[in-house]
């Protein structure tokens, strides 16, 4: 890492609408990693936009009462409003009805009808047009569903323009499987590898204007525009200059990472490829397509009208607490479920209470106790319990990068919450109250300085993500709003004592859930007619990290008939498991399930042999039965809940 070039985009948002939190996901995700490569050191480049022709934007105009350009100057400034507003911090933001967009098109398409990539031809085809795509009768659900949205299609059948795209498909199987970093998650792979099982038909790039007019011309015949997507995809390369600046293009080309979510993976990951090498052009190095925010069991859309405005939670919460919810709530390539519920219990426990806790007492100690000033720690006065939160916090450093480069950003976040709660447990551990009291004073400076040189790498840590609250984290132990590279943050005690301490109020306000919510909660309580001792509050179920895990291997525990020692994958990461449940499955029986584990049980020796969670099982009298996940394949790591 360090010096590499990071090139990053996301979708080209769609203007026939208001952007929702789906939008403001990715286009946060984006900027969070574009931050994270900066304070490596990464020359970085990311790269957003809108996506402006079609018949979705057509349509939109019609129904608004304007033309579509209107429709789409109209728009557009919602995203970038948004954007502003969430501290998006994009190079560039291209709009595809721009000049310096159209004219490369243009170039590309009649390049590729002078060298035969591009044919005319008679077609009759099932249109889907909220999706704008054509399918085959064999792809269509009950012969008439678009297989994507399953909404009804049209039959059309007319002249159209084609790209050979049919022609790529054996070199795009060959390139799929010989990077396996193309494609990520490793599932999303095997789906498109999935969809190339079948033969791979040419695909339809013109629309007549008759039937749509909102498009870029084709140079080669004014009677067609150029198909939304096959335009909409170049954005990648003319963003960064392809066809006007060389050098440029040079720099940032290929990317890094195309972010998508999974609704579009089949054109990132099948149209985009055969068109870039049908121009001659490298590949990206990984397209990585993440899972979708869903409102109940939904997919939050548009469409469906479930949509929640990012603007509304932002300025309720906060743009901070908006962006760390996302990153941390999801767990990248899986779906996740949204509601002001999820939201607040992650806020409280997460931000107000260990974070903005955190900050508040190590403020309010220095003030009360060192007259404001960061006082120097004295050598003779370390104990373990310094070593040991040093460990901790560092080690949280030396995660983030691993994460931020494998797309793992939710774990180190994981890792950071982690040292903040070692923090405020220091200070219970260490009661530097006391320390005052007893007048030891050696102890009491050496205390308080380490917990704000923690806050100085937490906060250093945690700043690409809340770029906002870390630079008041910063100022309140008096630091400038600079500085915050991350070499600073792998070396411990960097912080200067001398500096000057200022209580700036609290960083994270608790969310308190009013009377009205509460008694609603109380009354569906009474409904299931659970025994009020056995009530629990949402806060304490969430605290049970429930996840997906994979079983890889089972064996016998020598000298134990009930166990069984389990080798599991959570999302990527393996663990050691014992589990009683050797009387009831083979080892055999349960290699390659999916089971449930309560994934943050502290890690214990069962018969010597070390634990590291538990696994769900139902059990009755005698016998007992593994919870598994319902259906096919399943990513480990899920969330469950
Ligand atoms: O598809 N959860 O634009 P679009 C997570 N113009 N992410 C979501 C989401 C959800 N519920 N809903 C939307 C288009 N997204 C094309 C793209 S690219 C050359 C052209 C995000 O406005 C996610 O990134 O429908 C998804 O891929 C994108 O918005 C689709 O935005
Ligand atoms: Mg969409």
């Amino acid at each position: 890492m360090g010096q590499d070039t990071f090139y990053v985009t996301t979708p080209i948002y769609y203007v026939n609408d208001k952007p929702h939190i789906g939008h403001a996901y990715t286009t946060i995700l984006a900027d969070v990693l574009s931050r994270y490569h900066r304070l490596l050191g990464d020359p970085t480049f990311f790269l957003t936009g809108t996506d402006e022709h079609g018949q979705k934007v057509q349509k939109a105009a019609v129904a608004n009462k304007m033309t579509p350009q209107e429709q789409c100057d109209t728009t557009v400034t919602r995203f970038q409003e948004l954007w502003k507003k969430l501290e998006i911090t994009h190079d560039d933001f291209i709009r595809t009805t721009e000049d310096r967009h159209k004219n490369v098109v243009r170039t590309i398409l009649q390049d590729l009808y002078d060298r035969g990539e591009v044919y005319k031809a008679e077609y009759s085809g099932h249109y889907c047009t909220p999706c704008e795509r054509f399918f085959s009768k064999k792809d269509l659900v009950d012969e008439k569903l678009c297989p994507d949205c399953k909404r009804p299609t049209d039959e059309i059948i007319e002249s159209n323009y084609f790209f050979k795209m049919g022609k790529y498909q054996s070199w795009l199987i060959d390139h799929i499987q010989s990077h396996p970093e193309f494609i990520q998650p490793d599932f999303r792979r095997n789906e498109t590898l999935g969809f190339l099982r079948k033969p791979l038909e040419d695909l339809c790039i013109s629309r007549p204007k008759k039937r749509l007019a909102w498009g870029i011309e084709l140079p080669f015949d004014k009677e067609y525009v150029c198909y939304v997507w096959f335009d909409a995809l170049i954005n990648y390369i003319t963003g960064i200059g392809y066809g006007q600046d060389a050098a440029k293009f040079a720099k940032w080309w290929p990317a890094s990472y195309h972010l998508i979510g999974k609704d579009i993976l089949t054109t990132h990951t099948v149209y985009w490829p055969t068109m870039l090498k049908a121009m001659g052009i490298e590949q990206p190095k990984t397209i990585y397509a993440h899972g979708w925010w869903l409102i109940g069991s939904d997919k939050m859309s548009k469409s469906t009208g479930n949509a929640v405005n990012p603007i509304d939670v932002a300025e309720k919460y906060g743009v901070d607490a908006f962006r760390y919810f996302l990153m941390s709530e999801m767990s990248l390539g899986n779906d996740a479920s949204f509601s002001e519920e999820i939201f607040i219990t992650r806020y409280n426990s997460n931000l107000a209470n260990d974070l903005g806790n955190l900050l508040s007492r190590v403020v309010k100690m220095i003030a009360k106790e060192a007259g404001g000033i960061i006082p120097a720690p004295v050598e003779s006065a370390q104990t373990e319990y310094e070593k040991e939160l040093r460990e901790t916090v560092l080690s949280a450093v030396f995660e983030m990068e691993p994460a931020i480069t494998g797309m793992k950003l939710d774990r180190g976040l994981e890792q950071i919450m982690n040292a903040i709660r070692a923090a405020n447990r220091y200070m219970e551990q260490t009661a530097p109250w006391k320390l005052a009291k007893e007048k030891n004073t050696d102890r009491l400076s050496t205390v308080l300085y380490t917990a704000a040189e923690s806050l100085r790498i937490i906060s250093g840590l945690l700043y690409p993500v809340m770029p906002g609250k870390m630079c008041e984290i910063r100022k309140a132990i008096g630091l400038p709003e600079t500085g915050m590279e991350i070499f600073e943050l792998k070396t411990w005690g960097k912080l200067s004592p001398g500096l000057k301490v200022s209580d700036i109020g609290s960083l994270f306000p608790r969310i308190e859930v009013s009377k009205d919510d509460a008694s609603k909660s109380a009354k569906s309580a009474e409904t299931v007619a659970v025994a009020a001792e056995d009530i629990i509050v949402i806060d304490d179920f969430s605290r049970i990290k429930l996840k997906t895990a994979k079983v890889l291997e089972a064996e016998k525990v020598e000298g134990a008939d009930k166990l069984l020692r389990l080798q599991i994958d959570v999302g990527g990461q393996k663990r050691q498991l014992v589990a009683g449940i050797a009387l009831f499955y083979k080892p055999e029986e349960v290699v390659g399930r999916t089971i449930i584990i309560v994934a943050n049980l502290k890690p214990a020796k069962i018969r010597g042999i070390e634990s590291c969670g538990m696994l769900l099982a139902a059990k009755d009298g005698k016998t007992l039965k593994l919870i598994t996940v319902d259906g096919g394949e399943f990513p480990s790591g899920a969330s469950v809940g």
